[in-house]
């Protein structure tokens, strides 16, 4: 016999999830006039802080920190209440952690423009935001590792290991990559120069990739698949092979982001082959998501959230294994520097992180409000639709002018001569950057759809109280 003991903490599921929805337009607006600015170059009239060297990094920080990390947060503080069958540890560490964490995008989105950067990518902000993110951070790995350890069952669900190991690597990466020696307070040098600067800073931007916009995701992934097909996860086993594998080999792969650098030889070889092993714990881990499925997969007819969510795994299928691909030193002499990059990129950006985030989000916040589904099953597919459509407005047409500009560039002459000139090569690419921003404002428009469904559904709970904390199973509690 269950009984009731507390309450969840779902006031901070529910502001993260409110500003996923929030970060997740402005991102991807910023994102859509970076894709205006590359096809008109005067769209913004030479305006320093709005021009593209400045608005760049603001679209990569607000859609990786700000969309993706509130996205993070609030399922994973959903997730390890849920599967741990304990409250947060304290409320005003919950809440620190909420306001900490919209304080930094704020800095961020004021200092960028201004033109204040460290100039590394992903990682541009200055020092003194820097310790702000790892302060808050610190505090959020406290909250999330606090309430594992007060849980009342004895198994650690697998999504907590995902959303753990995310929490743990994303601290040292932060860290190590962003020592620097502060000249002014908008001004910091970083300790590391040369091939070792550039090693460091791919170590750092790799494993984002690997841990911050992969395995925070995959937790999510782990929680949310199974909770919507109301199905267990295919494989227990699996998740804890696919678990270490990833862990195991992410970490040496970052050396192909350097293929033909300074960087020794041997590196850049085994960032290739540590990238080609990648891909077997990338695809157990989605098939394993995929087939959970298994015996219900004519809920993929009726529930758009479900199609979120398992097509958010066919792109991320899709994204390892371009990856690993274009790891490859030949092939990679080709992608490099050119649109290709940028398709893979979008292809697990747009596709594998926001759809899963999208999809999660869409699963959670009916729960959350007591609710049995959205205000509107037919807007979940209208944006079902939409992104998809868009997505593959954007990646198709960052291919074909990828490819198109590698070979372009590496055409000669009998006589040794360049075929093209570069600026050619940007004349051809311009029709694919028309298409790129059409997909992006497909993207955009299917964002909208989801605020509005999402303020009806939240105008419809009758009853926002607190959820009860149910005692486990006798056979999930604690020995
Ligand atoms: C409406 C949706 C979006 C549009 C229109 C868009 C557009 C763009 C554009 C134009 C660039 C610069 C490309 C270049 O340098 O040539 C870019 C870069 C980037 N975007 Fe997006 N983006 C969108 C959504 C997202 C999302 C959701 C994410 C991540 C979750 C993301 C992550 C990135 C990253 C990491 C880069 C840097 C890529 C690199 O340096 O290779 N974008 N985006
Ligand atoms: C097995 C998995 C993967 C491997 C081995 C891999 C490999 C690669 C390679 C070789 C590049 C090109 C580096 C260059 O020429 O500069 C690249 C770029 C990139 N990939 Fe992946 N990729 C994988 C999965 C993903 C996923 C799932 C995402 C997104 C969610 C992603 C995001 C990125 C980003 C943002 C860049 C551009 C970095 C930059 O230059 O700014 N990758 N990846």
């Amino acid at each position: 016999m269950q009984s009731v003991q507390g309450t969840y903490n779902d006031k901070v599921v529910r502001q993260f999830a409110v500003m996923t929805v929030v970060w997740g337009i402005v991102g991807m607006l910023v994102g859509v006039i970076v894709a205006a600015q590359l096809l008109w170059p005067d769209l913004t009239h030479g305006i320093p802080w709005l021009t593209y060297g400045r608005l760049r990094p603001l679209h990569t920080s607000a859609v990786i920190f700000a969309f993706g990390g509130c996205g993070l947060m609030a399922t994973s503080l959903y997730a390890v209440q849920r599967t741990s069958h304990a409250r947060l540890i304290s409320d005003k560490l919950a809440s620190f952690v909420f306001w900490g964490w919209q304080a930094i995008i704020v800095a961020v989105a004021i200092t960028l423009p201004l033109g204040l950067t460290q100039g590394k990518e992903y990682a541009e902000h200055e020092w003194w935001i820097d310790i702000m993110i790892a302060v808050v951070w610190v505090s959020y790995g406290v909250l999330f590792f606090g309430t594992v350890v007060k849980r009342k069952v004895k198994h650690i669900y697998v999504a907590n290991w995902f959303y753990g190991a995310f929490i743990i690597t994303i601290a040292l990466l932060h860290i190590v990559n962003n020592l620097s020696i502060p000249a002014s307070f908008t001004r910091s040098y970083s300790i590391y120069s040369g091939a070792v600067d550039a090693m460091v800073q791919w170590w750092y931007g790799h494993n984002a990739v690997g841990f911050f916009l992969t395995t925070g995701f995959l937790g999510m992934m782990y929680y949310f698949v199974p909770k919507q097909a109301e199905r267990p996860i295919y494989s227990y086993r699996l998740s804890i092979v696919h678990f270490w594998a990833l862990i195991a080999i992410y970490m040496w792969a970052g050396p192909h982001h350097l293929q033909y650098t300074a960087l020794p030889d041997w590196a850049q070889s085994l960032g290739m082959v540590f990238s080609l092993i990648l891909l077997a714990p990338s695809w157990g881990g989605a098939i394993n998501g995929i087939m959970t499925l298994s015996g219900v997969w004519h809920k993929l007819r009726t529930d758009p959230i479900l199609k979120f969510l398992i097509v958010s795994l066919s792109f991320y299928m899709m994204s390892t294994f371009e990856g690993p691909m274009m790891s490859i030193k030949t092939v990679n002499s080709l992608s490099h520097y050119t649109d290709w990059t940028i398709g893979h990129v979008h292809s697990g950006a747009l596709g594998w992180v926001a759809m899963i985030t999208i999809g999660s989000t869409y699963s959670m916040i009916p729960r959350l409000l007591g609710l049995r589904g959205m205000y509107s099953t037919k807007l979940v597919d209208a944006h079902f639709w939409t992104h998809t459509i868009g997505i593959v407005l954007y990646i198709a047409s960052m291919w074909i002018a990828g490819i198109m500009q590698g070979l372009m560039w590496r055409a000669t002459n009998e006589d040794g001569t360049l075929t093209y000139t570069f600026v050619e090569s940007l004349y051809q690419t311009y029709p694919y950057y028309a298409f790129r921003l059409l997909g992006g404002v497909l993207v955009v428009f299917g964002m909208l759809i989801m605020a509005w469904n999402v303020l009806k559904t939240w105008q419809m709970a009758t009853s926002k109280a607190p959820q009860p904390i149910l005692t486990p199973d006798p056979s999930e509690a604690r020995a």
